[in-house]
């Protein structure tokens, strides 16, 4: 059953296992200690996050660097990969690592599989769903937040808006991340993420206000298996996907962002 892949490999921590997660995935900002003692004050240690979006809008790029950061602030992370292409499978294998575990399954098999992973410890569900707009009420169904990245041209934007007036019938939390978008200006947004933003004015709440930026980086830490949160930690594409599990973190009001994000 491709359910079990959750459950080879090492022990999972669970949440009474401090120091196991704390252990290398931790990497140095270790906050263990501090998750455990703050979900005794109501915060989360649990969330399912599902992606959803165009082909080829950073669905699967954005995960698997969300993915090890969630990691290395402590969390147990585990992806379902739900989209035939098996990118982040394939991310996975190129890792040869066990620290965040993938399964792969079909849309109907989702549930059981959230189910699965929670109990094997895991605390951070992250979702890879196939492309297409079809596909986001299955997300909504079954995720805490739903994240839909786009990038700023037209043919992106066509398909976030039909995604959004998915989301919109359901009572899903969403967020709308721009993707491999040109870099800022000293005066701000590049016009193509200026544009954007405007398509996107009535819907801005769910807008993050910054952006992931197209960078080589990127596409050579996914090459290894790597988040460039790993393969570049001081780079400026790190410090952007720090700010992104942050602004999740609040959101979800999970305990353990990542300190000194500019
Ligand atoms: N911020 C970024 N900077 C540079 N390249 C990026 C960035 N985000 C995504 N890419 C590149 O864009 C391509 C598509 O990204 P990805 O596979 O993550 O999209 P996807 O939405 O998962 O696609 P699919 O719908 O086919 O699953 C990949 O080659 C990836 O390396
Ligand atoms: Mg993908």
């Amino acid at each position: 059953m491709i359910a079990s892949q959750f459950e080879s490999g090492p022990k999972i921590a669970t949440s009474s296992d401090a120091t196991a997660i704390a252990s290398p995935a931790s990497s140095g900002s270790s906050v263990s200690g501090r998750l455990r003692s703050a979900a005794m004050n109501g915060s989360s240690l649990q969330a399912t996050i599902a992606f959803v979006g165009k082909g080829g809008s950073g669905k699967s790029t954005t995960l698997t660097n969300l993915a090890v950061i969630a990691a290395q602030a402590g969390y147990t992370v585990g992806i379902i990969d739900c989209d035939p292409q098996r990118s982040s499978f394939e991310w996975q294998r190129v890792r040869n690592r066990t620290d965040i575990r993938v399964c792969r399954c079909g849309e109907s098999e989702i549930e059981q599989n959230i189910a699965l992973a929670r109990r094997c410890g895991i605390e951070i569900v992250l979702i890879d769903m196939p492309p297409g707009a079809r596909h986001a009420l299955a997300a909504a169904r079954c995720a805490d937040l739903v994240i839909v990245p786009t990038r700023p041209t037209l043919f992106d934007l066509r398909v976030t808006h039909s995604i959004v007036q998915l989301l919109r019938s359901t009572q899903a939390a969403y967020a709308i991340i721009i993707n491999a978008a040109p870099p800022r200006r000293r005066d701000g947004d590049a016009p193509a993420v200026r544009e954007a933003r405007e398509a996107l004015a009535p819907v801005a709440r769910r807008v993050w206000p910054r952006q992931i930026t197209h960078r080589l980086a990127v596409v050579y830490a996914t090459l290894s298996g790597a988040g460039v949160a790993e393969a570049e930690p001081a780079g400026v594409a790190a410090q952007e996907y720090a700010a992104l599990w942050n602004a999740l973190s609040a959101d979800l009001n999970l305990i353990a962002g990542v300190q000194n994000v500019p």
